[in-house]
């Protein structure tokens, strides 16, 4: 089976072919840039540039793919959650071409999309993917952070989720104050990679509740006050330093280590708090997936498999912790970097299992009247 698959529900204007649970296409056009400035993806904006850009992305995805239209065995497009002004245009072209090519229509949760990214496959097919269902799956990215049991194909349950930020979000507003642009989790990463994590004690918000939501808020204004009252506001050696590791350039290795050195410098200080934040905000994850388990186990479901997906699953200490923790479990990952972010390959593979259990719209007027959701919890799909 072929599937077109097109997402349009943050800031990346994306289109994918998929031919089964392989991906022979996978295309994205990132607005990153174009919202940097603002320090946040500004909704207007997106709008323009998804308009703009979705004829020329699905052109290149069908292109790459060795595909046509005509080929193609339904169109999977993202309904929701996402900016409902942005889900619009990704839900128009995929209802025109419907209509145009009289191909079936499947909508797509995206984050349910974010679950696929870590079962597909390359075009050859590779790596195999072994898993066991009923499996856990911790969604972390820019927008989410959620613990969903996936039970089977199209049956989530939300165990838990955020109360208000995001993990990347967090990451994103903490690196911000630390002037280390946006998205500034990956930057945040490597600084964080020359510091102590152990230098300041951070709070891990609902480490004591028993149910499994989480929340960033207060770890990051935790975070903010501590940048404030060790820093204040930003120096020029400060700037400076972020900025060399960003571009891998200006100040040397052995200055580098000399300036470390030194406690009261700014450069370690923005390397150890981050290495404290990034420590804190893991563990939050780390603990609720933990007590996640056992609450499963309780209820007598063995879980052997563990998906983590999303922008923030790129991160590497992240990983290792996780590594550590749960050496027992099978962990999987998304196979490359384009899977990890919003694409369209993981919405074009959702797209065919979705197919597989005849989750598909044929009916002209019922795709005529398929609108976008811009809270659609994956619980309800
Ligand atoms: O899934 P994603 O591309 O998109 C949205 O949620 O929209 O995730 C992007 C998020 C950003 O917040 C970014 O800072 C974060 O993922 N991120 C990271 C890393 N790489 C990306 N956070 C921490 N460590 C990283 N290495
Ligand atoms: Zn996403």
């Amino acid at each position: 089976m072929i599937i077109l698959g097109i997402d349009t529900s943050c800031d990346e204007t994306a289109a994918a072919v998929c031919e089964n649970d392989r991906i022979l296409s996978n295309i994205i056009s990132s607005q990153v840039k174009s919202h940097a400035e603002w320090g946040g993806v500004v909704p207007g904006l997106a709008r323009r540039k998804h308009e703009e850009l979705i004829d020329h992305i699905v052109e290149i995805a069908l292109k790459r793919s060795g595909k046509t239209m005509e080929s193609i065995d339904a169109i999977a497009v993202t309904k929701g959650p996402g900016l409902a002004v942005a889900l619009e245009v990704g839900i128009k072209k995929a209802k025109e071409l419907a209509i145009e090519y009289k191909k079936p229509l499947i909508p797509i949760n995206h984050m349910e999309g974010h679950i696929y990214s870590a079962l597909a496959k390359n075009s050859k097919g590779k790596p195999t993917i072994e898993y066991k269902l009923p499996l856990l799956v911790l969604l972390i990215s820019g927008g989410h952070t959620e613990l969903v049991l996936m039970r089977n194909n199209g049956q989530y349950e939300i165990l838990g989720q955020t109360l208000d930020d995001a993990i990347g979000e967090s990451f994103d507003k903490v690196g911000r104050i630390l002037n280390m642009g946006y998205p500034a989790g990956p930057v945040l990463e490597k600084i964080a990679e020359n510091g102590d994590e152990n230098s300041y004690e951070l709070p891990i918000p609902m480490k004591n509740s028993k149910d499994l939501n989480m929340s960033y808020s207060g770890l990051k204004t935790a975070s903010m006050k501590l940048v404030n009252d060790e820093i204040g506001a930003m120096n020029d050696y400060g700037a400076k330093f972020v900025a060399s590791l960003q571009t891998s350039q200006t100040l040397s290795r052995s200055q580098k280590q000399k300036d470390l050195k030194s406690n009261k410098n700014p450069a370690t200080l923005i390397a150890n708090i981050s290495a404290s934040f990034q420590k804190a905000a893991v563990e939050q994850v780390l603990f609720k997936t933990n007590q996640a388990l056992r609450k499963l186990e309780n209820d007598g479901l063995q879980i052997q498999d563990l998906i983590i997906a999303g922008g923030v699953a790129q991160n590497k200490y992240l990983r290792k912790k996780f590594r550590k923790t749960f050496p027992k479990l099978r962990i999987h990952y998304p196979l490359n970097k384009k899977l990890f972010t919003d694409n369209a390959g993981m919405i074009a593979i959702a797209g065919y299992f979705n197919a597989l259990r005849g989750n598909v719209i044929t009916d002209v007027h019922e795709i005529n009247r398929l609108d976008r959701e811009p809270n659609w919890g994956i619980d309800s799909v």
